[in-house]
């Protein structure tokens, strides 16, 4: 390929990273309600503030009624480790990995928890396991946005109505911008700092009334640090569910989430955010079905994210790591390698605070740096 000219314009904002993901358009830390810093997270205000986090989640979510969800530590690892050490253990467990964080779950279910009934349902970087193979006498452990390798869930009609093991289900980089069938879900984590946006730090956990009702009647044989503990005397912990946090968080990260939650409401809810990010990854597949150099890592249409999107190169790793530097030194994408254990390549956040008249300007940046290093110009 030949050297093509410089594009004139740049992104506005080149904040194109998986996480933490870009702040939403139009946001300032000064117009953070900070009322609640520097009082007690147990405070009525500190209080309200945690509740309304839950609260608004949950309402602009659309959740079914019997639905609760807490802030819990740790991000969406903490929601995730909870759930496993609090739910796991007493029927087998299927866990469907397709990138590094689903190995991770299967990792901390088997080494750590020690758990021997355990089949994974695998697949490489690009592939979704064969989802009918799970058992649905069985827990299921999955994520429904592998944020790795670009590749999702594309629905839920494998999941059981009529099921007898729980699904527990990492969904961190697909709640707000994709469309989850609740009701096939009895756990699902997330964390502020992917599709709105927020900071890190907190997790979120939402729980269906199974998954309350395995809490209240199964008691797990190892050990439950504190900081894991949902239920007291076989019962669950409701104010966890009400903002009343097991230990302290960052009530300037809550005021974050509000500021995002609020943003949301603004431009008309969930499905708002959806088509941003749906159109946003529709603008990166106009460019790469015409252009032969690139692809996307999902080999199917359907698995394809809208969120983390993959994408794979013919170059070499030393052009590759050349372009994202020359993008990186042009102010024009930050963060967009492929992640560590994922195959080279390159990774644009398509989440719901991203612009698409972004995506738009940085689209001819890649065709610049691609002939820039393909000529051996920046290599
Ligand atoms: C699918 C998945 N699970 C878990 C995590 C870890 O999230 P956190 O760092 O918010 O705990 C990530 C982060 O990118 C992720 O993509």
């Amino acid at each position: 390929m030949n050297s093509i000219a410089k594009p004139a314009a740049k992104p506005a904002n080149p904040n194109f990273s998986s996480g933490p993901c870009s702040k939403r358009p139009g946001y300032s830390v000064t117009e953070l309600d900070v009322s609640t810093l520097g009082r007690s997270h147990r405070s009525d205000i500190g209080k309200a503030a945690l509740r309304a986090a839950c609260e608004e989640t949950a309402r602009l979510l659309e959740l079914p009624e019997g639905y609760r969800v807490g802030i819990v530590p740790a991000s969406d690892t903490g929601a995730v480790e909870m759930a496993l050490w609090s739910l796991l253990g007493p029927r087998p467990v299927d866990v469907v990995a397709w990138e590094s964080f689903g190995l991770g779950w299967m990792n901390d279910i088997t080494s750590e928890l020690k758990l021997d009934d355990v089949r994974l349902l695998d697949a490489d970087y690009g592939e979704l396991p064969d989802l009918s193979q799970v058992n649905s006498d069985h827990d299921v452990v999955f994520t429904w946005n592998g944020t790795t390798s670009g590749v999702v869930v594309p629905n839920g009609d494998w999941i059981a109505d009529d099921r007898a093991g729980l699904t527990i289900c990492d969904a961190t980089s697909a709640v707000f911008a994709m469309d989850l069938p609740w009701e096939k879900l009895d756990v699902v984590t997330f964390s502020w700092q992917k599709v709105l946006g927020g900071e890190g730090a907190h997790g979120m956990l939402v729980l269906g009334p199974r998954a309350v009702e395995r809490l209240e009647s199964y008691i797990p044989s190892w050990p439950m640090p504190k900081v894991f503990r949902m239920t007291k005397k076989g019962k669950l912990i409701e104010g966890i569910f009400k903002g009343a946090t097991i230990n302290t968080p960052s009530m300037l990260a809550v005021a974050d989430y509000l500021d995002a939650l609020k943003w949301v409401d603004s431009i008309g809810g969930q499905s708002a955010t959806i088509a941003k990010s749906e159109a946003n990854l529709a603008a990166i597949k106009g460019f790469v079905d015409t252009r032969p150099w690139i692809n996307f890592l999902a080999r199917e249409p359907e698995t394809l994210s809208n969120t983390s999107v993959c994408l794979i190169l013919d170059l070499n790793e030393t052009q590759l790591k050349a372009m994202l530097a020359t993008l990186e030194s042009e102010g024009v994408a930050f963060d967009i390698g492929a992640y560590r254990d994922a195959p080279a390549g390159i990774r644009i956040w398509c989440g719901a605070t991203v612009d698409v008249a972004d995506i738009e300007a940085l689209l001819p940046w890649l065709d610049w740096a691609y002939s820039q290093v393909s000529d051996g110009v920046a290599v």
